[in-house]
């Protein structure tokens, strides 16, 4: 296992549209991408770019009431972060390493919202983090 650098923070909202708003009008934020539904995740999606490649803002709102992310905001109302999730060079090695330490990997590595393979380690392995773990994108 080799910690890559931190992508994103995955942050929650009961509103797209009015967390969009916020981080342009609020946050100042120039560079917010287009909004597109992630199907295997049930969520609709956007990210805030920060400068000079900084770590992204995933912005999360849940296309259904029962999916994960429906389920998290149901108890935190607001919204607000979610996971953070850090790049690996390789996916299959993190995913192995992880289980090595009982650590339990939520799923199979899947395609995430960059389009390269990510999993989730369960938040009560990870020190109360929900920790998504993301393969680098090639190029970067
Ligand atoms: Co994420």
């Amino acid at each position: 296992m080799k910690l890559g650098r931190l992508n994103h923070i995955g942050v929650a909202t009961p509103d797209l549209d009015a967390s969009i708003a916020f981080y342009r009008d609020v946050m100042g934020a120039s560079d917010i991408t287009e909004p597109f539904v992630l199907e295997s995740q049930q969520v609709r999606v956007c990210f805030v770019n920060t400068p000079n490649g900084g770590t992204q803002i995933e912005l999360l709102q849940p296309t259904a009431p029962d999916s994960a992310v429906g389920k998290w905001l149901e108890k935190n109302l607001l919204g607000g972060q979610h996971h953070i999730c850090y790049e690996v060079p390789d996916i299959h090695v993190a995913k192995a390493w992880f289980e090595s330490l009982g650590k339990r990997v939520l799923g199979e590595p899947r395609i995430g919202a960059h389009g390269t393979l990510i999993f989730f380690v369960h938040p009560k392995d990870m020190g109360g983090q929900l920790t998504e773990i993301m393969e680098t994108p090639k190029g970067h």
